[in-house]
């Protein structure tokens, strides 16, 4: 498959910044932008919170999972920002090969001070211990989520500009 058909697909845990910078790099590209949290809650007219809350975490995970098959199999190539958890099956990593995939990291520290007010993520629940839970499970998905990328990016002290000129830059590089 030619690097141009490819869809462009950030990975990273909550808190990276993949759907803003996501939506700065389908402008870019004059591509179209998918969310796939965005499509869950159309599709189940909840929100995420919600989904959890009424339906639980594994038909979360499967409407998640049959979201990303419908986009990735889509022929037009577009800019797909993905829920943190997207890497956690076989069967969404392997949806994820034909596409190019882009990890945006963060250390747990900045994740902690960028989501801590926000509770619309319903696995970070231990408000009292927030940075340990982040902690905790930043490191059970760490390895997998540098496995399957193609180009990883440290967000530290980087703004969403600088983010997305670095991908892009990236992509040119590889046409
Ligand atoms: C999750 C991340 C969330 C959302 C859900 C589960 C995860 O998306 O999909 O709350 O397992 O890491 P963001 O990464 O966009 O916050």
């Amino acid at each position: 498959m030619n690097e141009i058909d490819k869809h462009i697909i950030l990975i990273g845990f909550m808190g990276t910044g993949k759907t803003t910078i996501g939506f700065k790099l389908a402008n870019h590209l004059e591509r179209n932008f998918i969310d796939i949290d965005k499509e869950i809650e159309l599709k189940e007219k909840l929100s995420i919170n919600e989904i959890f809350s009424s339906k639980g975490e594994n038909y979360f995970r499967q409407v998640e999972t049959d979201v990303l098959n419908r986009v990735t199999n889509c022929n037009m190539p577009s800019v797909i920002s993905t829920g943190g958890g997207i890497i956690l099956t076989e069967e969404n990593r392997s949806a994820m090969n034909n596409s190019l995939v882009i990890l945006l990291t963060a250390a747990p520290e900045t994740i902690y001070n960028r989501i801590k007010e926000d509770s619309s993520r319903p696995l970070l629940n231990d408000k009292n211990n927030l940075l340990s839970q982040i902690s905790t499970i930043l490191e059970q998905r760490e390895r997998i989520y540098k496995e399957i990328s193609d180009y990883i990016i440290d967000t530290e002290r980087k703004d969403v500009n600088e983010t997305v000129s670095l991908i892009l830059k990236y992509i040119k590089e590889r046409e």
